[in-house]
């Protein structure tokens, strides 16, 4: 059997950077991994996926052909994908069992929001394989109270709209000083901590609403595991494969 990892994530959250690093530390420990890039849009990738979407639709061909807009041609290249889904899920059928790293489209509401996003998921997660989401997340922009709650609701909306299961992955923690990491990481296993920081900054809307907020993230992150990686800099990795073991194959290791 296999497991599809869908790394989904806000543009320039690290996607790429994990899928290769990600890959490289998997195969150093035995590991069968192979790479699927699903963004027709990008130029330049730090691994060379075993399957690539751009063999079949390439947004500069698009923009070309079509005369759209940037959005509009990373748009129309990712419905367009749809129509070689079935060749990709077959080259995806040939790789080794293991795991299978999915880098999906830069701004992520193209692949999340979107039909076409939940029209891949669907596609290539068949009955034999396993399927789960690492939700990346940039941990530098999260030392505001503020920008952690909504970036937590944006990975929350993904496991919303998929229905899969869901690690939340706080990229770039090299960023982070030592004391930022501990903030961060007391804000998320005591929320109501949260509560206290937002309500420190007065602002027009009413402290119910922000009550509601922590109380549903509470029970988001009671159900989701948080990692604090880097995948610049391999960090933590051990702590993700423990989390996707589970979902795999209920922790057990490969060897
Ligand atoms: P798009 O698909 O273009 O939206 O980006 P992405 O989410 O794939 O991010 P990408 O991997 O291209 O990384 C964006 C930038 O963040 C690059 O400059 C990376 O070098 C940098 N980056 C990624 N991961 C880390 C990390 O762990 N630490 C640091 N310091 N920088 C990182």
């Amino acid at each position: 059997m296999k497991l599809l990892v869908y790394i989904i994530g806000p543009a320039g959250s690290g996607k790429s950077t994990f899928t290769a690093s990600f890959r490289d530390w998997l195969q150093s420990h035995n590991v069968p991994t192979a790479t699927v890039n699903l963004d027709p849009a990008v130029e330049n990738l730090d691994y060379v996926p075993d399957v690539d979407v751009r063999e079949y639709v390439f947004v500069r061909d698009v923009l070309e052909e079509y005369g759209l807009g940037p959005n509009g041609a990373i748009i129309a290249a990712t419905d367009l994908s749809l129509e070689h889904l079935p060749k990709i899920s077959k080259s995806i059928d040939e790789e080794a069992e293991g795991y299978v790293l999915i880098d999906t489209p830069g701004q992520m509401e193209v692949f999340t929001f979107r039909q076409s996003g939940g029209i891949m998921v669907n596609t290539l997660c068949s009955k034999d394989k396993a399927c789960a989401v690492a939700f990346l997340l940039d941990a530098s922009l999260s030392i505001d109270p503020y920008n952690l709650v909504s970036q937590i609701f944006l990975a929350a909306s993904a496991f919303y709209r998929f229905k899969l299961p869901l690690i939340v992955l706080l990229n770039k923690m090299d960023l982070l000083s030592d004391s930022e990491k501990e903030k961060i990481l007391n804000w998320l296993a005591h929320p109501e901590t949260l509560e206290f920081e937002i309500s420190k900054v007065p602002r027009d809307y009413d402290a119910h609403f922000t009550g509601s907020v922590v109380r549903v993230l509470t029970e988001f992150l009671s159900i989701i595991p948080v990692v604090m990686v880097s995948a610049k800099k391999s960090e933590n990795f051990e702590e993700v494969y423990f989390y996707l073991q589970q979902i795999y194959m209920g922790g057990e290791d490969f060897e």
